[in-house]
């Protein structure tokens, strides 16, 4: 049997510590190659060095991950086109702004039997309406494409903190159990469900949401103001989703990726962060980045 290879697209905070994870597991399981490829969106630090040669010296992503071990089996490359060439699953983790540039540069780049995932919480609004990033990655490369969205803040889950993700599929329950397969950690429990739509909504409006909590943190509103953001909050994002795709469940609300990645923003996010900071300084002085 032919070992699947992975390679992940993006190399930010959440990116880098999806390569840990997955690269913990492909060590351990004998269907998947060991090597996890990462593309690195090349960047020049200080030092005058490049970010993908930093990464592959220390093993480090000393810029978005500092002083965490990718693990010696993650390869940064700064080629997308020959990060992706051998990959039969592709883990897509940039920001949702990137990705139409560069999926446009992956037709005809990948193996024709290639499964994606994306990680991405947003969505492309254009003026035809609202397009799902995992639609955009299946329509542009003709490829399946699941989701995997939860309550994941990166930090915590890069010094191993407990959590749990929700992988999102719209009907081959194998793949998305391959997928749980690549992921799933004794300290990140991931379960699948038959909602892909539902899944990757929950993931880009909490957002929204999470920008109301931190305006009500600036603002010294209190928590049972924030708890009331919260609720309405999603309740709206569950009459949203619906309204957009009748197909979503209700049960998907209850999952990680719905109630628990609502919380977890709400209290811990760099969206609510920027948003305290707004309502604090009214845009006017400079914070530090996650
Ligand atoms: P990040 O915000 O830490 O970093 C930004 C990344 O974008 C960097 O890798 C940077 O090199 C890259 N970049 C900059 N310009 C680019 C360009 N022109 N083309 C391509 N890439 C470019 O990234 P992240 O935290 O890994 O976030 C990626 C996705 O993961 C987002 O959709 C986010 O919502 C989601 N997410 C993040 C977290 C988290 O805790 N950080 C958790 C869950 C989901
Ligand atoms: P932020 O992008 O707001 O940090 O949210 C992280 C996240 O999605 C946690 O699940």
């Amino acid at each position: 049997l032919q070992k699947s290879r992975v390679t992940v697209v993006g190399s930010g905070n959440w990116g880098s510590v999806a390569a840990k994870l997955i690269a913990s597991n492909t060590l351990k399981l004998t269907s998947f190659h060991d090597e996890v490829r990462m593309w690195v969106f090349e960047e020049t630090l200080p030092s005058g060095e490049k970010l993908s040669e930093v990464i592959n010296r220390a093993n480090e992503n000393v810029k978005y991950l500092p002083g965490i071990k990718l693990g010696k089996n993650v390869v940064a490359d700064p080629d997308l086109e020959n990060a992706v060439r051998d990959a039969s699953m592709l883990v897509f983790v940039t920001p949702h702004q990137f990705m139409e540039g560069i999926c446009k540069r992956l037709v005809g780049k990948i193996r024709e039997d290639a499964k994606a995932i994306s990680l991405i919480k947003g969505m492309e609004v254009k003026m035809e309406g609202p397009c799902m990033i995992s639609t955009l990655i299946s329509e542009q490369l003709g490829i399946n494409c699941c989701v995997l969205m939860g309550a994941n803040i990166a930090n915590e889950i890069a010094v191993e903190k407990f959590s749990e993700a929700t992988v999102g599929y719209r009907q081959d329950r194998e793949i998305a159990e391959k997928w749980v397969r690549l992921f799933c950690t004794p300290y990140f429990i991931v379960s699948a469900v038959q909602d892909v739509e539902g899944v990757e909504l929950c993931g880009t409006l909490k957002n929204v949401v999470a920008i109301a909590a931190g305006f009500v943190d600036g603002l010294e509103m209190g928590n049972n103001t924030k708890a009331a953001i919260m609720r309405i909050g999603l309740r709206e994002m569950k009459a949203f989703s619906k309204l957009l795709f009748s197909s979503v469940k209700d049960s998907t609300f209850f999952e990680s990726c719905g109630v628990a990645d609502l919380i977890t923003t709400c209290l811990g996010g760099r969206n609510r962060k920027c948003a305290e900071a707004f309502a604090k300084y009214g845009g006017k002085r400079s914070f530090r980045r996650a």
